[in-house]
């Protein structure tokens, strides 16, 4: 019987393709035992993306736990002998807990590590298969690579504080030039190194253009090591033919305390978030044996499961699709677009469509709720959006936030009734459609509260003492004047931000930039 691959889902097809790619380079297979001690996620928790963790108590009265991470075991426990660098694959499930379905997730992911003796020839073999695993896809595709090196290098020579630095690299991973000019001021970083953590996000492209841009930038021997690793990978894998769809991007990020070198990304077209993650991990591999260095990736093979339509053809200018926030927004937005030559022919005012076009201007507007904006946008349902970034931030969407259009000007307060004292001995209820940020606000005030969660008139809270107080925006003023209540603190400025798809500013990137300067010449005059 001849075995017919067409039968198979795209995950498992691309799994045992993988599996002979990885095994013909040489690696085995490692296999994780199906649970594993809790202590060990307990004490080395800083290298994990949630605290969060299944765990029961197994026969014996030990405390297991559902693996949330394969890294971290083979770390541990591989085979690695003395000098020499241990090459393996795993095909494993693990279970993370999802923000946005509230519930642990089976995640089944397929990955390399590479432990011991990590030099120039191991690095470029892992990214070389890191290519050639998004390759044997079938779908266009790009591999972005960055260097942490270049970024910390840079905060040490513009002296960024330690304790702002996480806050700089959220901006800088976001594209996000206009907070992070407002973070640099806020601890007097000076003119020139403001200029230099915005410039990273425009150092993207091919390798050679953004060494050669960056070249210059590098005012300290960190950044240079950085750069001349970049430029080693680079030239190795121009020789073997790998750097088409290769992408150097200096603003590519990723937490400072996991990685500490190369950062790697990948992207399939059709797919709205990265399939492919890693890089340099030394840190972690050193809590188990020191000196050791370690590089590695996995691909999320869950995500290929939703593969859909194919890009366009090369060539052929892609259909921008922007989610369009109905109502008071939206209607200054759709002006500020059509102005610069996104409108359409036809009024949506005037119509119940929700979808709007002008193929001409290649571009195609959903009218949605507000609030649905982000969610549009991270999961590729749109390329991009504008939104207000009280909106965003309680999102929580994993979006490229690309410019500060300057609509919508706003602020996120604290409001309450004229008279009213705050009692600190006493939890203090607080009605808000924003309970993320009014979490967040008060957890970073040490205040102990009560949410009331409400979807609108959330002055009438406290009028009818259902709250103390009210966590809402205010923007004229009128409503809370008109019912007798005033601003108590006032802690976030809000404006409509031109928020991106991560996916999609990787294979539209020129549809993107080419509106997104458009509108950044008219927002800034
Ligand atoms: C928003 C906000 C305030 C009001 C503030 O409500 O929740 O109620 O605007 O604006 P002002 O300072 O200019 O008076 P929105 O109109 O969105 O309606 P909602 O009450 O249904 O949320």
């Amino acid at each position: 019987m001849e075995l017919d691959l067409n039968i198979l889902r795209p995950q498992e097809r691309v799994s045992l393709q993988l599996r002979l790619l990885y095994e013909r380079a040489g690696f085995r297979q490692y296999h994780m035992s199906r649970f594993e001690e809790y202590g060990l996620y307990r004490k080395y928790s800083r290298f994990l993306s949630s605290d969060q963790i299944i765990t029961f108590t197994d026969l014996d009265g030990r405390l297991l736990a559902l693996k949330p991470d394969v890294t971290l075991s083979i770390a541990k426990n591989a085979p690695v002998e003395e000098g020499g660098c241990g090459q393996f694959y795993y095909l494993e499930n693990v279970y993370r807990p999802s923000q946005e379905s509230h519930t642990f997730q089976e995640i089944s992911q397929m990955g390399l590590e590479c432990i011991g003796a990590v030099d120039d020839q191991i690095t470029a073999q892992t990214v070389s298969l890191a290519i050639r695993s998004l390759a044997l896809t079938g779908r266009d595709y790009v591999l972005e690579v960055s260097h942490m090196g270049f970024v910390t290098g840079l905060f040490d020579a513009v002296g960024a504080p330690e304790a702002i630095r996480s806050r700089l690299l959220t901006c800088i991973r976001d594209k996000n030039r206009h907070e992070l000019q407002k973070c640099a001021a806020e601890v007097g970083l000076s003119r020139q190194g403001t200029d230099a953590l915005c410039l990273l996000s425009s150092l993207s492209g091919s390798w050679e253009a953004v060494l050669q841009a960056a070249e210059p930038l590098a005012l300290n021997a960190a950044m240079g090591t950085a750069l001349n690793d970049l430029r080693t990978l680079c030239q190795t894998l121009e020789a073997q033919g790998e750097t088409e769809n290769l992408k150097l991007d200096l603003s590519l990020v990723n937490d400072m305390g996991y990685y500490n070198g190369l950062v790697l990304q990948g992207f399939l077209a059709g797919l709205p978030r990265a399939v492919l993650r890693g890089g340099r991990y030394d840190p972690l591999a050193e809590q188990f044996r020191p000196g050791t260095r370690a590089i590695g990736y996995a691909l999320y093979l869950d995500e290929l499961a939703r593969m859909g339509q194919e890009e366009p053809a090369d060539g052929e200018r892609a259909v921008l699709n922007i989610a369009l926030p109905k109502g008071r927004l939206g209607d200054k937005v759709y002006d500020l677009l059509a102005g610069v030559g996104y409108g359409c022919p036809e009024n949506y005012n005037d119509t119940r469509k929700l979808v709007v076009e002008n193929p001409a201007a290649g571009i195609r507007y959903f009218l949605v709720k507000p609030s649905d904006v982000p969610i549009y946008v991270e999961h590729g349902a749109a390329d991009i959006g504008i939104v207000g970034k009280d909106i965003l931030t309680e999102s929580g969407a994993d979006v490229y936030d690309l410019l500060d259009t300057g609509l919508g000007q706003c602020r996120m307060c604290v409001a309450g009734p004229r008279d009213f004292v705050d009692d600190p001995g006493s939890t203090l209820r607080v009605a808000t459609k924003f309970v993320n940020i009014a979490k967040n606000y008060y957890a970073s005030q040490g205040r102990d509260i009560d949410i009331i969660k409400l979807n609108g008139s959330i002055e009438l809270a406290p009028i009818l003492g259902l709250s103390d107080v009210i966590v809402d925006i205010v923007e004229t003023g009128t409503t809370l004047r008109e019912n007798n209540l005033e601003v108590l603190t006032e802690f976030m400025p809000i404006s409509a931000r031109f928020i991106a798809n991560r996916a999609s500013y990787q294979f539209k990137h020129r549809e993107i930039e080419t509106l997104l300067n458009k509108l950044t010449e008219v927002t800034e005059q």
